[in-house]
């Protein structure tokens, strides 16, 4: 694993039962780097990401982050190595700010838990270093009048706004975002690709984000995307060239 990459995968493998949801899956994320992941419905995408977060246990295939073998660490562990991740669906506390959901600590991340989330007593210490936190990743989203609305009255974009801005709190080396703009208007789910892009250029962090619209997200400014297709990758490549990819045409953009 050269000192750049932040990511590999290697022919990772997960079978549900009878079922093989992801059969054949390897990439390398480096660090700096802005990547799509793609593929139709059910091809694999959430589960791959659910094994790379340790949510999952593999059937077989190796996963290292940071030059560290993670394919059997639990998920808190693999958080503290600086991944953090969204879900596909948004869970966000509706009964609180915007800027207090911000505060939730983390630890629960991986399987939210408002109580033991709210009454965990390590999280106090924290709490300025938190709220600073807080507002600069809604500053970084450019949203900071967001603070003080209930969660309960954004609109499906702005909670996934929220969201993100959650992954954002203590500073992580990889984001893992699972499709973030899924029913989001089309220009703020362009400026939520756009202030990706800056936070990636600003801070050196790596993101991996799930989307399923190949038009979209080939106009998007990411570096590369992975292309998947019934639980295998079809191709890795930047935008031009999956643009340009026979295989990618015959099976997502019709010709
Ligand atoms: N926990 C599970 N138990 C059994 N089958 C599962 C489980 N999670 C996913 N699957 C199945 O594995 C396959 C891949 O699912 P996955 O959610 O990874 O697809 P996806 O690419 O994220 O799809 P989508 O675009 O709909 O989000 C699907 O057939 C799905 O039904
Ligand atoms: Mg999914």
């Amino acid at each position: 694993m050269s000192e750049d990459t932040v990511l590999k995968v290697n022919k990772l493998k997960k079978e549900f039962g009878g079922l093989v949801a992801v059969k054949d899956v390897s990439f390398e994320i480096k660090s700096g780097e802005f990547v799509g992941l793609i593929g139709p419905n059910g091809c694999g995408k959430s589960t791959t990401f659910n094994c790379i977060s340790g949510l999952l246990k593999q059937t077989s295939g190796e996963i290292e982050a940071f030059s560290t073998d993670i394919s059997h660490m639990r998920p808190d562990q693999i958080q503290k190595l600086g991944f953090t991740r969204t879900f596909q669906h948004t869970r966000l506390w509706r009964q609180m700010t915007v800027i207090e959901n911000l505060m939730v600590p983390p630890r629960k991340q991986y399987s939210p838990n408002i109580l033991t989330s709210l009454f965990m007593p390590k999280s106090r210490p924290n709490e300025k270093t938190r709220l600073s936190n807080a507002y600069d990743a809604l500053d970084q989203l450019e949203v900071p009048h967001m603070a003080h609305n209930l969660a309960s009255e954004l609109s499906g974009g702005q909670s996934k706004l929220v969201d993100i801005g959650r992954s954002l709190m203590g500073d992580p080396k990889l984001l893992l975002l699972d499709e973030p703009v899924a029913g989001v208007a089309g220009p703020l789910a362009m400026k939520i690709f756009n202030n990706l892009r800056r936070i990636v250029d600003e801070t050196g962090i790596s993101i991996l984000i799930i989307e399923h619209n190949m038009d979209f997200i080939l106009r998007q400014g990411v570096d590369r995307i992975i292309v998947m297709n019934e639980g295998e990758v079809l191709m890795v490549g930047t935008p031009d060239e999956v643009r340009n990819n026979r295989e990618v045409i015959e099976a997502y953009l019709g010709e």
